[in-house]
C-alpha cells in the first residue's frame, strides 16, 4: 500500500467525512499526500446498482462510496457494495455484488419449463406440456420487475389435447364413454346381436405431430358373417363341431386312416364369410407295385399302386418254407411303403448225403448248397463228383445222386519168361492185392518175387515194382563154379 492508505483508512468513519475532506481542497489533498494518483472521476455505473446522489465531479482517492442495488436486484450477502477510488485513480469493486432476484419456478400444470442460465430477473424460460397436452398462451416467459418485486411475464396453460366424438358405425355403437374424449381415452365399440365385429374394438384417443387429437384407427364394422358348413371328405372334425359358424370361428379337422392331410388342419371364418385358410383335402395314400421276394410270390396279383391299409398275402417258393412265427403278409404302410417280417420265408434242407469210403465236403445242406464228394486212398469216384441242392416237386433233394468209390484196380501183372505168377486166375485185382511169382525149374528168380496193387495217380491201380526176371540153369553152373575155377588156379600156383 502507497502512503495514501492511511488516510483511506481513516474515512472508514463515514461518507460525511469524505465530503468534507474533498470540500477541503485537492490541492492540499495533493499535498498531505504526496506521490498519489490523484482523483477518481465519475464513479462507474452497473445495471445492478446504483452510487449515492448526487454524484460529484471527482472523489479522492480512498473515497468509498456505498452503492444501492436497482431494483430487481438484492445483495448478494457475500460481496460488499463498496466502490473504492483506488491508488491509481480507479474505482474497484467486487463484481456482481447485486444479484437478479428470483422468480422462483414458475408452477405449470401437465407440463414443465426449461432455462438456460438461472431463473433470476432478467431470465428466460420456455415452457412445454406433458404429452397428450397443448400449450395455450406464449411458450418463453421473462423474468421481469413489477412494483417492486420479480415475477414471469407470462404464465400459459397446458390442455389436454381433445379428438372428436368416435365415428359412428352401422350395426353397432360405442359401449363406453359419454361426453368428451380426450388424449388418452378410449372408445369400445360392439355390434348388434347377428352381427360380427371386424377390426379392433377398441381405438383411443392419440394425437398426431401437429397435436390435433386423432383416433389411433378405423372404427370396426359390424357385419353378417356366416362360413358355410365345412365337409372335408374322408376327414373327420376335431372341433367346431356345429353348424353355424361366424366370424373368427375355427374348425379343426384330421383325417381318416390311411389317408394323408394336404392343407392346414385348421380353419377360420373370415369376415368375408369363406374359410381360410382354404378347407384342406384328405387324399389316400398307396403305395407303389407290390414287392418281390427272392423266396416267395404273391398269391394274388395286384396293380401298380394298392390304398394304404392293403394286406398282400405271400407264399413261400418251392424249396423254401415259412418261417416260424413270421407272416407272410405284407402291409401297404400310412408313409407309402411295404411292411413285410424279413425272411418269411427259408429256404430248406436236403438230407446229409453220405458216400461209403469217401467224404462228403459241405458247409450246410440248405438249398442252392454244393457238396463235393472225394474218394479215400486206393478208391476211385464213379459218378459225379458233386451234388446241389435243388428244388425238387414240392421239396428239395440233390440234383444228382452221390457217386459211389469203387477200388482202384491194377491192370493184369505183367508175365515174365520162364516163370509165371499166381494171380491167372484172378479177374480183377484190387488195391492190395498181392501177385507171388515163381521161375519154371531150373530157373533161378532175380528181383523181388512179391508185387502189390497199390493206389494209383489216376483211375487206374499200379504194381508196386516191376516183376522179377527168371534166369537160365547154365548161368547158374557158372555163377557157381567161378569161386571154385578161381579158388583151384591160385592152389596150382
Ligand atoms: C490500477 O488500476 C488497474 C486497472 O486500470 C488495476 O488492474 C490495478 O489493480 C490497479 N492497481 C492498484 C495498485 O490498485
Ligand atoms: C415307414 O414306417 C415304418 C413303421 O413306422 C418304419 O419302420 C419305416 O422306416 C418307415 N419308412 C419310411 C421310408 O419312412
Ligand atoms: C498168391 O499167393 C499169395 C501167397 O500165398 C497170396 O497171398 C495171394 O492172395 C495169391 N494171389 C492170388 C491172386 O491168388
Amino acid at each position: 500500500m502507497g502512503p495514501g492508505a492511511t488516510p483511506g483508512k481513516a474515512q472508514t468513519a463515514g461518507e460525511g467525512l469524505v465530503v468534507a475532506l474533498c470540500w477541503l481542497g485537492a490541492g492540499l489533498l495533493l499535498l498531505l499526500l504526496p506521490g498519489a494518483g490523484g482523483d477518481c472521476q465519475q464513479p462507474p455505473r452497473f445495471v445492478f446498482a446504483e452510487p449515492p446522489v448526487p454524484t460529484q465531479p471527482s472523489y479522492s482517492v480512498g473515497t468509498r462510496l456505498k452503492y444501492r442495488c436497482r431494483p430487481g436486484y438484492t445483495m448478494d450477502k457475500d460481496k460488499s457494495p463498496l466502490v473504492t477510488c483506488d491508488t491509481n485513480s480507479t474505482w474497484a469493486a467486487q463484481p456482481d455484488f447485486c444479484i437478479g432476484k428470483s422468480c422462483g419456478p414458475p408452477e405449470l400444470t401437465n407440463g414443465n419449463f426449461e432455462f438456460t442460465t438461472n431463473l433470476l430477473f432478467g431470465s428466460t424460460i420456455t415452457y412445454t406440456c406433458n404429452y397428450g397436452y397443448r400449450l395455450v398462451g406464449k411458450p418463453t416467459a421473462t423474468c421481469v420487475l413489477e412494483g417492486s418485486q420479480v415475477s414471469w411475464d407470462n404464465i400459459p396453460y397446458c390442455t389436454i389435447i381433445p379428438c372428436l366424438q368416435p365415428p359412428k358405425i352401422e350395426n353397432g355403437q360405442v359401449t363406453d364413454g359419454e361426453g368428451d374424449f380426450t388424449f388418452g381415452m378410449t372408445a369400445t365399440y360392439s355390434c348388434n346381436k347377428g352381427f360380427a365385429l371386424i377390426g379392433e374394438a377398441t381405438i383411443h384417443c392419440t394425437m398426431d405431430e401437429n397435436l390435433e387429437g386423432v383416433w389411433s384407427g378405423p372404427a370396426p364394422e359390424c357385419r353378417v358373417v356366416s362360413c358355410k358348413n365345412p365337409e372335408v371328405p374322408n376327414g373327420k372334425r376335431l372341433s367346431g363341431f356345429g353348424t353355424k359358424h361366424t366370424y373368427k370361428n375355427t374348425v379343426t379337422f384330421e383325417c381318416q386312416p390311411h389317408h394323408l392331410l394336404s392343407g392346414s388342419s385348421v380353419v377360420t371364418c373370415e369376415a368375408d364369410s369363406n374359410w381360410n385358410p382354404p378347407l384342406p383335402t384328405c387324399d389316400p395314400i398307396y403305395c407303389g407295385p407290390a414287392p418281390q421276394f427272392p423266396f416267395a410270390k404273391l398269391l394274388l396279383a395286384v396293380g401298380e399302386s394298392s390304398p394304404a391299409g392293403t394286406v398282400l398275402s405271400y407264399q413261400c417258393k418251392p424249396g423254401y418254407a415259412a418261417a416260424g412265427g413270421k407272416s407272410s403278409d405284407v402291409t401297404c404302410l400310412d408313409n407309402t411303403t411295404w411292411s413285410a417280417d424279413p425272411d418269411f420265408c427259408t429256404r430248406q434242407h436236403c438230407l446229409a448225403p453220405t458216400i461209403a469210403n469217401g467224404d462228403v465236403d459241405a458247409k450246410e445242406f440248405l438249398l442252392e448248397s454244393v457238396v463235393v464228394f472225394t474218394c479215400r486212398p486206393g478208391y476211385k469216384l464213379k459218378g459225379s463228383s458233386s451234388a446241389k441242392c435243388v428244388v425238387s416237386g414240392s421239396g428239395v433233394d440233390w440234383d444228382t445222386a452221390p457217386p459211389s468209390c469203387e477200388r482202384q484196380l491194377c491192370g493184369e501183372p505183367p508175365t515174365i519168361d520162364n516163370g509165371l505168377h499166381n494171380g491167372t486166375k484172378a479177374t480183377a485185382f484190387v488195391h492190395g492185392s498181392v501177385v507171388v511169382y515163381k521161375c519154371k525149374d531150373g530157373f533161378t528168380l532175380a528181383g523181388a518175387a512179391f508185387l502189390q496193387c497199390l493206389a494209383g495217380e489216376r483211375d487206374q491201380g499200379v504194381w508196386s515194382r516191376p516183376a522179377p526176371e527168371c534166369r537160365g540153369g547154365a548161368n547158374i553152373i557158372i555163377v557157381g563154379l567161378f569161386p571154385l575155377l578161381l579158388a583151384m588156379l591160385i592152389m596150382n600156383i
